[in-house]
């Protein structure tokens, strides 16, 4: 258990270098850039445009101090720049209290004071900024105090809103009142709308065209009653006296109204610093872009004006606008829409005002009696909550952070503050950041505009994204058209060659059609199986490899794709290929020179060293081996185990004795088998060495022979190699021969002495018998001399019987 968790422990941290490594070489993302705008549009990365700069990368990381010595003034590393071009003050509370005395009569004198009500603050900021480098800055909104209101009220006079405009032109004056209660700038204005006078909206039988229902007045798309006016007294009147009118479907024609309303600026009376509110009332549903179809009106709308005389003269021209395009204008104009519909329709508008910027909607009462508090109410919501939009372009990305109105709080990330009461100021942090630079540079300068929504006050911000190096710009001095280091084919720009579409490289060598030779191998890579260039050893250049160079001298990489290299060998006892004496690395094998071969250059191929030197036949291992680069591998037979360098020793076998030996005898001694001429001929591999006295020495090897020859005399000798493989002989300078016998002396003296004691035996035996005889003659002679006859007994008598004895009876005696 514990093993398997420490060996998980080492996984994980395995695992972890790992990730470190990856780490590290995310981590500089400026060495792959090989152009000046790539590389400052990479955060963190800075350009040199030293011109002898060598083939080192110019984009480096600045804050990576060991990572490039550059000089300083040769470095492009812009930096992102804010300048506030126009901050004037926000109104306070008591400047607005100012104005309200200046107001009163007239428009002239209102306009005046308007123009000097500063909500937004900074007004307008130059900002530089480098791809994915973000910039912070703040934005200060105040909701003035007694800032000027202008409402206009959009009504449907269809049949149906009767009750609803009668009610309307009794509470004119109660709802003028108690806006001017909440600004002394307040102007009212009144338009009213049915629908397209166009089958199928409208009827378009004469007598229904003139009087669609009872009491009815003609049908029309759109009419202003009345442009926005101080004087709010007339509101009432112009309701009363507007009739309503009739048509046939339900939905009305309110988009081409609420268009002209917005789009007719003048027409209307719309103030440039004014809080627009459009109050859109309705008991019914709308007709958007492509209703038209229905009564044959194909041409989509202008989103232009075209009122005359107060009257919508495109009505059955053009069709109705999208919702995008009432969207479109309600921004541009900063109008707050606000619907006041009936109950049956609310959860419709309810889903339009979510698709219009700045627009709220509110439940009218059947007959338009709570219109007052709903507009109150509204205008209330909308003041009292600031919205941050900016029209700024995919490339450019704008947060927004507030704390809003919590001054203790952290920011949050929000463009929304509520709850803003006149007076109040809330900061915005803006955080503006290029996400990528735009390819045309002509977008690399832009406009955009910061604005609370339906208020037409704005940041404008001018932005510039440094996007390109100044000197990649003629008039630089790092910038040279058509210049000789790029050999006329390019433009040297920032130290590099920028070369025209027929040419590449580094300085503009390589022309395209010196490609085409590569063209089927891809040029740098070996197939199309292969991700790499020139296998990840070098670079592609004109559609070649140049190989990158090691550290180390003795190493090269080469090849057509780099594949090659001179130091991926085998090695023996160290050094490739067994050192340059024995071959050298040619692309991951060994070349060997002779007579070396084998996989490192370390086995001898010729059999010349597995020969013992000095033998006429030169047999390789002397027969009893084989040869294994250049050493004799001796084998082990019936006989018995050979060894020694040559295989030529046997201790169990014959040696080599029998065949030195003739030669040693015509040599040494001139005798032997070989005359003269032979051994001069046959007898060259040696020439004995004459000694006293022979003995074999252990250290040599030597071998002890020794013969007896034709004469019977010993001769001896010992034969070694020498460290030259040469067999040495060391003979006994005399044979030990016997002394010459007289043979015939020999013989005869043998002769001689078999006779001699042939005959002494002889004698002795003869006088031995005749000594004997003499002495039996003279014991006769006595005897006989003595003699005196016994009668008693007859010296001849034989008694008749004879007494034998049977040896082999035991008696019982
Ligand atoms: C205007 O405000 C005053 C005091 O704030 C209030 O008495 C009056 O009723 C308001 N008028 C309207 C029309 O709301
Ligand atoms: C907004 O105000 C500016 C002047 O500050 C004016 O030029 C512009 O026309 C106004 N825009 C609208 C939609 O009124
Ligand atoms: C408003 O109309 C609805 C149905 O259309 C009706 O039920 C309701 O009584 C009406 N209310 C008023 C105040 O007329
Ligand atoms: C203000 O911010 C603090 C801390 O972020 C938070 O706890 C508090 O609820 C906030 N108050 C308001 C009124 O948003
Ligand atoms: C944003 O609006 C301003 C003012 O209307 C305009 O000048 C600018 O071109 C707009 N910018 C973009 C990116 O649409
Ligand atoms: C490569 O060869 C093909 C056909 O042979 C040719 O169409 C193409 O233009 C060549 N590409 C280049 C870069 O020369
Ligand atoms: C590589 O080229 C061969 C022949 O040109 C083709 O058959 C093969 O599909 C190619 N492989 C890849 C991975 O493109
Ligand atoms: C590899 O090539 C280099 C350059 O030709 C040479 O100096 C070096 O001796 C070579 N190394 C081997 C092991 O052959
Ligand atoms: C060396 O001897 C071996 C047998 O021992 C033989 O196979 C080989 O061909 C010989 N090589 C040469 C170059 O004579
Ligand atoms: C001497 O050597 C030759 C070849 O060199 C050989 O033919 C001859 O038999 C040899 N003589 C003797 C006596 O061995």
């Amino acid at each position: 258990m514990a093993g398997a968790r420490f060996l998980l422990l080492a996984l994980l941290s395995i695992n972890g270098a790992f990730s470190q490594v990856a780490e590290k070489l995310v981590q500089n993302p400026c060495i792959s850039k090989t152009s000046c705008h790539e590389c400052i549009q990479t955060p963190s990365c800075a350009w040199c445009y030293k011109q002898d700069f060598g083939e080192r990368t110019r984009c480096f990381q600045p804050s990576n101090p060991g990572s490039m010595t550059c000089p300083e003034k040769y470095v492009i590393n812009p930096d992102n720049q804010k300048r506030i071009v126009m901050n004037k003050p926000l109104s306070t509370v008591n400047a607005g209290g100012s104005f309200k005395a200046n107001l009163g009569d007239g428009s002239s004198a209102s306009s005046s004071g308007e123009s000097n009500i500063i909500q937004v603050s900074p007004q307008r900021v130059n900002l530089k900024l480098r791809a994915r480098q973000s910039l912070r800055f703040s934005l200060f909104y105040t909701q003035a105090e007694d800032y000027p209101v202008d409402l206009y009220y959009l009504m449907d006079l269809s049949k149906s809103m009767e009750d609803d405009k009668g009610k309307l032109s009794l509470l004119g004056n109660l709802l003028a009142d108690s806006m001017k209660n909440i600004t002394s700038n307040f102007r009212l204005g009144f338009g009213s709308f049915v629908d397209k006078v166009v089958m199928p909206y409208v009827s378009t039988v004469p007598k229904k065209l003139k009087a669609p229902c009872q009491d009815c007045e003609p049908p029309y798309g759109f009419k202003n009653h009345m442009t926005l006016d101080t004087d709010t007294s007339r509101f009432s009147t112009m309701v009363k006296a507007a009739a309503v009118s009739g048509n046939l479907d339900a939905p009305e024609g309110g988009f081409d109204a609420i268009m002209q309303a917005v789009v007719c600026r003048d027409q209307i009376g719309w103030r440039e610093k004014a809080r627009r509110l459009l109050v859109f009332s309705t008991d019914a549903g709308f007709h958007y872009a492509g209703d038209g179809k229905l009564g044959g009106i194909v041409k989509p709308n202008d989103g232009l004006c075209h009122l005359e005389k107060g009257l919508y003269t495109h009505s059955s021209l053009q069709d109705y606008p999208s919702i995008s395009q009432i969207n479109l204008k309600v921004k541009q104009n900063a109008i707050n829409v606000i619907f006041a519909v009936t109950e049956e329709q609310i959860s419709v508008y309810n889903k339009l005002k979510e698709h219009i910027e700045g627009a709220s909607s509110g439940q009218l009462s059947n007959d338009s009696s709570n219109i007052v508090d709903l507009v109150k109410d509204q205008y209330q919501q909308i003041s009292s909550l600031v919205e941050l939009k900016d029209n700024a372009t995919n490339a450019i990305k704008i947060n927004y952070y507030s704390r809003c109105l919590n001054g203790s709080g952290s920011d949050k990330k929000t463009n929304k503050c509520g709850n803003i009461k006149v007076g109040d100021v809330v900061e915005f942090k803006i955080e503006i950041e290029v996400t990528a630079c735009p390819k045309d540079p002509k977008d690399w300068k832009q406009t955009l505009q910061i604005y609370p929504v339906g208020i037409n006050e704005s940041l404008v911000v001018d932005l510039e994204m440094l996007c390109s190096c100044p000197c990649e710009q003629p008039g630089h001095i790092a910038f040279q058209k058509s210049a000789d280091v790029c050999n006329m084919y390019g433009d040297y720009k920032c130290g590099i060659c920028e070369c025209d579409s027929s040419h590449f490289g580094r300085y503009c060598e390589c022309s395209a059609s010196e490609v085409d030779f590569f063209n089927n191998t891809l040029g740098c890579r070996a197939d199309n199986t292969s991700s790499l260039d020139c296998s990840g050893r070098g670079s592609c250049v004109c559609g070649r490899c140049e190989c990158n160079s090691r550290n180390n001298e003795d190493e090269k990489v080469y090849g057509n794709f780099c594949e090659c290299d001179n130091f991926s060998c085998d090695r023996h006892e160290g050094k490739i290929c067994s050192g340059p004496t024995h071959g050298s690395c040619d692309c991951g094998s060994c070349v060997c020179k002779e007579p070396w071969g084998g996989a490192a250059c370390d086995c001898r191929m010729s059999n010349e060293t597995c020969k013992a030197p000095g033998l006429a036949d030169g047999e390789i291992c002397s027969g009893h081996g084989d040869c294994k680069c250049g050493v004799c591998k001796c084998e082990n037979t019936e006989e018995g185990r050979y060894s020694g360098k040559y295989c030529e020793k046997c201790p169990t076998c014959s040696d080599r004795c029998e065949e030195f030996k003739h030669c040693v005898q015509c040599q040494m001694y001139k005798t032997g088998p070989f005359d003269e001429n032979v051994c001069a001929k046959n007898c060259t591999k040696f020439t004995p060495i004459g000694v006293e006295q022979v003995e074999a020495k252990e250290e040599n090897d030597e071998n002890l022979c020794a013969f007896y020859d034709d004469d019977d005399c010993r001769f001896a000798y010992v034969y070694y190699f020498d460290e030259f493989n040469k067999v040495v002989v060391k003979a006994q300078q005399d044979r030990e021969c016997p002394a010459k016998v007289f043979l015939v002396g020999i013989v005869l003296g043998v002769i001689a002495a078999i006779v001699f004691i042939g005959l002494a035996i002889l004698l002795l035996w003869k006088l031995l018998t005749t000594i004997h005889d003499r002495r039996e003659f003279a014991k006769f002679e006595k005897e006989r001399m003595m003699a005196k006859w016994d009668t008693g007994e007859n010296p001849i008598y034989k008694q008749a019987t004879s007494t034998f004895k049977n040896p082999t009876y035991a008696g019982k005696s």
